[in-house]
């Protein structure tokens, strides 16, 4: 039998008739298209455009924080620009260090892949394992962010994440040249 298959496996199909719908891909899909992990955007993703330059804008039923190894906060409104390994211009999600939240302005991992994925917080690139990422995760509600709200600036960032990190990361960097050097000349331009 066809059809139970059919609706088996487009969980957005409400009417037989709208079995083209099924050829939309979600938005996880073309994040896997991209070479990019599922789990990089929360469950609870209301609709999402994309148009051919990958430039794109993904709407959520509401801001919320999810956990990784700390936490992600996703805004109503995430939009970027997807491109094979990578989203850059990223607005709509932040991410905590040291209780702080900081904006994160790209993600991307190395092709091909290290099992790595790097968050481009400004200053610094955080890196962070793949598998972290592998399926979207439920994300507890919170307000949006107001822009500027309890996002310090780049210079406390630096300070405070050299102070802890510093050797850490040197480290790490060393070990991820062909990526970080991706990202020094974007920060750099
Ligand atoms: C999110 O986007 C929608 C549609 O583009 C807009 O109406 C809404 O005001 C935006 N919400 C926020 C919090 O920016």
């Amino acid at each position: 039998m066809m059809i139970p298959l059919i609706v088996s496996t487009c969980i957005h199909l409400v009417f037989i008739f709208a079995a083209v719908s099924c050829e939309k891909d979600s938005i996880y899909d073309i994040l896997k298209a991209h070479g990019l992990p599922m789990g990089l955007l929360p469950k609870g993703i209301s609709r999402f455009d994309i148009d051919d330059t990958g430039r794109f804008e993904v709407h959520l039923d509401q801001a919320c924080n999810a956990k990784f190894e700390s936490q992600l906060h996703f805004d109503t409104n995430v939009s970027g620009t997807l491109s094979y390994g990578q989203i850059g211009a990223l607005s709509g999600i932040a991410a905590q260090e040291l209780f702080l939240w900081f904006p994160v302005k790209g993600i991307g991992v190395d092709v091909p892949s290290s099992g790595l994925i790097y968050f481009d917080v400004g200053v610094v690139v955080k890196q962070l394992p793949l598998s972290m990422f592998e399926t979207p995760k439920d994300c507890m509600a919170v307000g949006d962010f107001e822009s500027g709200d309890s996002i310090p600036d780049d210079d406390l960032l630096a300070e405070s994440i050299a102070k802890s990190q510093s050797a850490k990361l040197g480290h790490e960097l060393d070990q991820e040249e062909p990526y970080v050097e991706r990202w020094a000349k974007a920060v750099v331009h």
